[in-house]
């Protein structure tokens, strides 16, 4: 068994925003961000290994113990309705997740079928309106939805607007902010709080640069 802290990051995007946050923590940067196909990323000298993920399977690794800890957008979390622990709001992957309908055209009068890869937050969103409503479960290309017929509504991630403008689509509502955040095992957090501390605290400080070896918190860092 490895000795080096496990996290679990998403691929893609938000692994482009974590990279130099973990730089800080003694992880190279072209490690992780190496175009190729290796699933396990190892930073021996900063006691880290990483394992690239789906993002909705990132609480999966972490809450079976895979993981010690990961980055996962709140998103996920909340689709999940996950309680991992979430010792750190990181600030990274900003976002919101809206309701969404084709710009300029009238909610049809009976009940509207929305379309999302969030059924779990969509619901609870319009049940908390006391809205009904239909949802269409879709894992991609959101936004085509209702240009087709096949939702009236969209819920879905926005981040700049222009997926939702290219395609004549408008905001209606705020469902929720998102953002990245630092989950944690419960068992590994306490057993291995003395490694994850100083890990944390490269994360969240823009100007400090500790450095947790492999020995762990009795490091230069701790
Ligand atoms: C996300 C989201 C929107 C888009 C919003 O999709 O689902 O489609 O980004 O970003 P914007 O407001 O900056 O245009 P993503 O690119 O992750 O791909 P997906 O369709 O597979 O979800």
């Amino acid at each position: 068994m490895s000795d080096l802290l496990t996290m679990a990051l998403p691929k893609g995007r938000v692994l482009r925003a974590v990279a130099p946050l973990l730089a800080r923590a003694g992880a190279d940067e072209r490690t992780l961000l190496a175009d190729d196909r290796s699933l396990i990323r190892e930073a021996p000298a900063a006691g880290l290994r990483f394992l690239l993920l789906k993002p909705d399977d990132v609480p999966t690794y972490v809450e079976y113990g895979a993981a010690d800890l990961g980055i996962c957008g709140r998103d996920v979390l909340m689709e999940r309705a996950s309680d991992l622990y979430q010792p750190l709001d990181l600030g990274i992957g900003r976002c919101r997740m809206v309701v969404a309908g084709v710009a300029g055209k009238k909610p049809p009068s009976g009940v509207p079928r929305v379309a999302t890869k969030y059924p779990r937050c969509a619901q609870e969103h319009f049940a908390g309106r006391g809205v009904q409503v239909d949802i269409v479960t879709v894992q991609g290309s959101v936004e085509l939805a209702p240009l087709v017929g096949l939702a009236d509504l969209i819920v879905d991630l926005v981040e700049t607007g222009a997926t939702l403008a290219q395609n004549g689509l408008e905001e209606r509502e705020v469902v929720a902010q998102i953002s990245s955040v630092l989950i944690a095992n419960r068992a590994a957090f306490k057993l291995r709080h003395d490694r994850l501390r100083p890990l944390m605290e490269a994360l969240r400080s823009p100007h400090r640069k500790p450095a947790p070896g492999p020995a762990g918190g009795a490091g230069a860092g701790a």
